[in-house]
């Protein structure tokens, strides 16, 4: 049986559009917050295999979507890396600052991968109880992503801090990319290997870059981890999230390969079909608000997405993670609305 998420990815457009959501295992779940509770800290659930899968399975359970994302984290990979690591309730992650050139000189080179085993051991019991129409994805966080959060120590609403060290040092701030691009091919060819379908690259913080740094910090690195992970497994289906990236994604779509790209509730329909749809798939890019909001407001925001984005190559998803305060009852609404599509 073929899966329709992997179909689109392979340049073939469904009538009806494959759907998942960014974040679709989360705190909007009851379930996945009496697990969340049960587990401990945040990390304990990402790293007890058991867990991760069950909590990777909730959503597909409940709602049937056509890909299950593996449960875990961009973060995992500094954890790896020998950082401080940390998931405060209520606060976001919280690092040590990695915010000097000095620093980053003592940063390990290669992650310990024993420590992301428990990841590809989710992937594998995943993988057995994902029924075949079904799909998998694996991801990472892309270097310049995982790089504010390093740099800063925590989020922060413009990366500022990063942004700021890639400035005044920037061979320094290159020799973190690098090691993170190396550690993220790895990573992403093994979850390959543990049974994953598909892989994401979250650039979440793409959008606060000058196109200049656009192309050497979110561009670049995307191409060499696309490369990378090709020249293992040469045809790996790989989507990119240049979150906020706006009128720069055809350039990152022409220079990185990936296969598909996320786009935010904010991209241009026009410049999207006619300069990057007809290339590669998109996957998005409902407002996550609109469904919060629910009702006519929903329906209509649903309709936008399938009207400019159904006639060719579409993954229906959120522009970005769904919120915890999301009402179940209107994510069975948009999924019964799309499914319901007649083009
Ligand atoms: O999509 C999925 O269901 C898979 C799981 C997933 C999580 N994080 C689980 C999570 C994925 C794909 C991510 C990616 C991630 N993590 C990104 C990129 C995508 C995005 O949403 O922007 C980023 C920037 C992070 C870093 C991160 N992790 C932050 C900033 C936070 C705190 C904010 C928040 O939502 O609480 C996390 C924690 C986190 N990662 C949670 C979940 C479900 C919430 C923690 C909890 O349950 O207590």
């Amino acid at each position: 049986m073929t899966k329709p998420f992997l179909e689109v990815l392979s340049g073939r457009k469904q009538a009806v559009p494959p759907i998942w959501m960014m974040r679709q295992a989360g705190r909007y779940l009851p379930e996945y917050r009496e697990l969340r509770a049960r587990a401990g800290s945040f990390l304990d659930l990402c790293f007890t295999p058991e867990y991760a899968a069950e909590v990777t399975l909730q959503p597909i359970r409940r709602f049937s979507f056509d890909a299950a994302i593996i449960f875990s984290d961009i973060l995992v990979i500094p954890h790896a890396l020998g950082r401080s690591v940390r998931f405060e309730a209520g606060e976001g992650p919280r690092l040590d600052p990695l915010d000097t050139p000095e620093k980053i000189a003592t940063l390990a080179s290669r992650a310990d991968f024993g420590k992301l085993e428990p990841v590809f051991a989710a992937l594998r019991r995943v993988r057995q109880e994902l029924d075949d129409k079904t799909a998998l994805i694996g991801f990472c966080g892309a270097p310049w992503t995982v790089a504010t959060y390093m740099v800063a120590g925590h989020g922060t609403p413009d990366q500022a801090p990063a942004r700021m060290l890639a400035y005044r040092h920037p061979d320094a701030f290159e020799e973190l990319v690098e090691v993170l691009v190396q550690n993220s091919i790895q990573y992403l060819v093994s979850q390959l290997k543990a049974g994953a379908d598909a892989l994401q690259i979250f650039d979440t913080w793409a959008g606060v870059l000058p196109p200049r740094e656009f192309a050497r910090w979110s561009i670049g690195p995307a191409h060499r981890i696309v490369e990378g992970v090709r020249q293992q497994v040469p045809d790996a289906k790989i989507i990119g999230f240049p979150r906020g990236a706006g009128g720069l994604l055809p350039a990152y779509v022409d220079a990185t390969g990936v296969d598909a790209v996320s786009i935010d509730w904010a991209a241009e329909p026009s410049l999207i079909r006619e300069r990057v749809q007809n290339r590669v798939a998109v996957q998005g890019n409902l407002d996550p608000l609109a469904l919060i909001a629910g009702g006519a407001a929903l329906d209509r925001a649903i309709d936008d997405v399938l009207e400019n984005y159904a006639s060719g190559r579409l993954i229906f998803n959120l522009g970005h993670g769904i919120l915890p305060e999301t009402p179940i009852s209107h994510v069975e609404q948009m999924i019964k609305r799309v499914r319901a599509y007649k083009p």
